[in-house]
């Protein structure tokens, strides 16, 4: 399966808007920024210093130049640059998509700086981009938001206080921001992948995507890992007006994971109705 052919754009359904896609050189911000340009949008990108390069010669071979800003969510500072860039250059400001994240997966052993790193670029950047992007949305007569949110929003995993408890608050401002900016016409939601290939995974199966993908594909019903292209689509559904009536919710994009119960896909068990 080629992760980059399985969707044909609706050709631009997004043309005249402008979107910030923040971790947008790599990965699944990388896909959702792409597919947002094949619809016509304009967009700009942030991502830490090692990813400018790569993410620039990306978009490239794709046929795009986004604005590509370089900089840590976790400044405050940063977050404005971001906002206000984005609108000098492209004079408006449609769309939000919060998905860069600190990849920090720490428990007993976790600091309170790990602690600390992970909020910051996690739900506090998550909100203050928010707060940022309305007042721009404001003024173009409303927007919408997507925060990526993640499957370990809602489950406990080992050894990940910093990250599921980062994303378990992503599901509560989620919430909260659509409910304060509904009547200015701003609809906030979140999207929750399952295991996708991207780096830190491709790196935690050595890069060896056929071994592992049939192991860690058995977390979903669907029992084979996630493309970030498939995480494209969903975000930019609910970017879209097709959702115009969807708020403060979270959309799982996790091949059935967070419905599946302990028995997994039945192979391992001889209990009743299992294969
Ligand atoms: N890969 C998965 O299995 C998976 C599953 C569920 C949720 N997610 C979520 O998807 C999102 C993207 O993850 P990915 O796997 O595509 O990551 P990735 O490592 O492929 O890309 C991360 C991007 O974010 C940028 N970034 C990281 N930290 C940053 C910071 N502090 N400031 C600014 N930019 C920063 C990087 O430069 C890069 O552009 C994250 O929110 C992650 O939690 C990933």
């Amino acid at each position: 399966m080629n992760p980059h052919a399985i969707r044909k754009p609706i050709v631009d359904r997004f043309k005249g808007k402008v979107a910030i896609v923040t971790g947008g050189t790599n990965g699944i911000g990388y896909a959702i920024a792409l597919e947002l340009l094949r619809e016509g949008a304009e967009v700009a990108v942030s991502c830490l210093p090692a990813d400018e390069a790569g993410g620039k010669a990306a978009f490239a071979a794709a046929g795009f130049s986004p604005l590509v800003i370089v900089g840590d969510m976790s400044s405050e500072e940063f977050c404005h640059k971001l906002v206000s860039d984005t609108v000098a250059k492209y004079g408006r400001l449609d769309y939000l998509v919060n998905n860069a994240f600190s990849f920090i997966a720490k428990g007993l052993d976790a600091t309170r700086a790990d602690f600390l790193y992970s909020l910051e670029v996690g739900p506090l950047g998550f909100a203050l981009m928010i707060q940022l992007a309305a007042v721009h949305m404001n003024k173009v007569g409303g927007g919408a938001v997507v925060n990526v949110s993640s499957i370990s929003s809602w489950v406990a995993q080992p050894n990940r206080w910093t990250y599921n408890m980062s994303k378990g608050a992503v599901t509560q401002l989620t919430r909260c921001a659509a409910l304060d900016l509904a009547p200015q016409k701003i609809r906030v939601n979140s999207v929750s992948p399952g295991w996708t290939w991207t780096r830190e995974v491709e790196k935690a199966a050595g890069g060896d995507m056929e071994k592992y993908d049939p192991i860690w594909g058995q977390f979903h019903m669907l029992a084979r890992m996630c493309f970030p292209v498939e995480i494209a689509a969903p975000t930019l559904f609910l970017l879209s007006d097709d959702a115009s009536f969807i708020t403060g919710t979270d959309l799982p994009v996790d091949g059935g994971y967070n419905g599946l119960g302990p028995e997994g896909l039945g192979q391992n068990t001889k209990i009743a109705g299992s294969k």
